[in-house]
């Protein structure tokens, strides 16, 4: 997270003056959500005294903040905690405390056998209780060892303090806003559902009151995030139940706030306001994450998502038809249980047809206590590999003909920060691309047009308009 300098002043304000205030490192693992998480409980610890570092070896405590959602992911997590093992050791040898603490997806999912495998961690706490973390760490302060992982009946966000403005502006010109967590979809691959529970909506008061305070800080743009966005439905201001689209409207209301976009979606949570949103929101970005995982209605179904191909297909055709610029991405999963070279490649086949700006794909990952794990056919590793090469070939070849297709075309570009080379800031397009300029160009925080004259790998190199 950002590193932070605490005036002496704020230190005899926070009643620690002759000590120095304790140092929070957290590491992120995973999605969007758990970023936005790492710097909710940064908020928290701040507010209790902290500060936070970005440098592990100055650090007091160490969050990790986990994903749970393949194999190699959760196992990430193991490694790591075998080198704060050895740093927490020699730290005693020095007479220096280093607590570890475990948050995020593999919190929820392990709990207490976190503390068996790993007996250096003194907390385990799940995403459903970050609002009690200044209460835990008290008690870890008095030798316990603590795991907290119910679903709290209290709502966290009423209870997580607000980002002050220092730390808003120290994160720069875009931020994410969870308005939606959780999921009760139970696709079979997922654990999501039993690591974030059941969906929960943020009410509409407080989601424009932290996205004005966003963009009281100068922040230009706010991605809304949720495990399923678009089934958000909050309560309105007047006690009535408001879709996203509706909610977007609100949004785009705020002064300063240029831009939106929201992520993750489901398919099959894509309703009629939304989709009048992207046709009538010039504030809205023209770029659409919805994952299909599969193109093989067999597939699909033993995935349980609950829709056909062709169902995608033609959804995508009415997205297009609201807002013909918008950019398409994916999620895809290869070798589901059971998957033939026939299912595999009816993905292939919805791939060339959808035509992907970018796109994530996998090799599944059987995952303990979901439905899939237990399903026959499991596909050979070898296999897995060898679809997951043609598909991301595919994909690839598309995402490199939509990078091309932006040469000499002129597009409003967002200014996030200094380039890596000097003389350089770096933007980012309506379709998520970075987009590279001259520094002289704009100022972080404007929004520009640039006409783009050539293109890197994945990024775009601009002149101005
Ligand atoms: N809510 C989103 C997905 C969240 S998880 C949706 O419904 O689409 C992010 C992505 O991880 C998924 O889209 C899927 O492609 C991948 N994923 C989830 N579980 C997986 C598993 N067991 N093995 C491999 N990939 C998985
Ligand atoms: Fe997981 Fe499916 Fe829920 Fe997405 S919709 S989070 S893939 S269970
Ligand atoms: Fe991972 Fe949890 Fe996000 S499992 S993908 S961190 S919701």
């Amino acid at each position: 997270m950002e590193l932070e300098t605490t005036s002496l002043d704020e230190c005899a304000a926070l009643g620690s003056a002759p000590a120095m205030p304790k140092k929070v490192f957290v590491k992120t693992y995973g999605c969007q959500m758990n970023v936005y998480d790492s710097q909710r409980m940064t908020d928290a610890l701040v507010a209790d005294g902290y500060v936070a570092t970005e440098a592990i070896d100055n650090a007091d405590l160490v969050l990790l903040n986990t994903c749970h959602i393949r194999e190699k992911a959760a196992e990430k997590v193991y490694s790591e905690l075998g080198r704060l093992r050895d740093l927490k050791s020699e730290r005693a040898e020095a007479g220096r405390d280093l607590t570890i603490g475990v948050t995020g997806c593999v919190a929820q999912a392990e709990g207490g056998e976190i503390l068996r495998r790993s007996p250096s961690v003194d907390l385990v706490i799940g995403p459903q209780t970050y609002h009690r973390l200044p209460d835990v760490l008290a008690k870890v302060r008095k030798g316990e060892k603590v795991v907290e992982t119910d679903y709290a009946i209290e709502d966290k966000f009423e209870h997580l303090p607000q980002p002050r403005r220092a730390e808003v502006i120290k994160r720069g010109v875009t931020a994410f806003l969870t308005v939606q967590e959780g999921c009760d979809k139970f696709c079979t691959f997922c654990v999501v559902p039993y690591t974030r529970g059941s969906e929960v909506s943020r009410p509409v008061k407080q989601i424009v009151a932290e996205a004005e305070r966003l963009a009281e800080a100068g922040v230009r743009e706010v991605t809304l995030l949720g495990q399923n966005v678009n089934a958000w439905h909050g309560e309105g201001p007047d006690g009535s139940e408001w879709g996203l689209g509706r909610l977007l409207f609100r949004l785009a209301e705020i002064p300063g706030l240029a831009r939106l976009r929201y992520t993750t979606s489901h398919p099959r949570d894509m309703d009629d306001d939304l989709i009048a949103a992207h046709r009538d929101l010039a504030v809205l970005m023209p770029y659409l994450h919805l994952p299909v995982q599969s193109g093989s209605d067999r597939i699909l179904k033993a995935m349980n998502r609950r829709h056909k191909a062709a169902d995608y297909l033609r959804l995508i055709e009415r997205v297009r038809g609201a807002r013909a610029d918008i950019a398409m991405s994916g999620d895809f999963i290869v070798g589901f249980p059971g998957e033939t070279e026939g299912d595999f490649e009816a993905t292939m086949q919805i791939v060339r047809e959808v035509g992907y700006a970018s796109a994530f794909s996998f090799k599944y990952s059987p995952r303990p206590g979901t439905p899939g794990a237990e399903m026959d056919g499991h596909v050979p590793d070898e296999v897995k590999d060898e679809r997951l090469q043609r598909l991301q070939s595919l994909l690839v070849e598309q995402q490199q003909g939509f990078t091309q297709s932006m040469v000499g075309r002129t597009m409003s570009t967002l200014i996030e920060k200094p380039g890596r080379q000097a003389g350089q800031k770096v933007g980012r397009s309506p379709w998520l691309q970075p987009v590279i300029v001259d520094e002289k160009v704009a100022e972080i925080g404007d929004i520009v047009d640039v006409r783009i004259t050539k293109t890197g790998y994945n990024s775009l190199f601009a002149e101005p308009a």
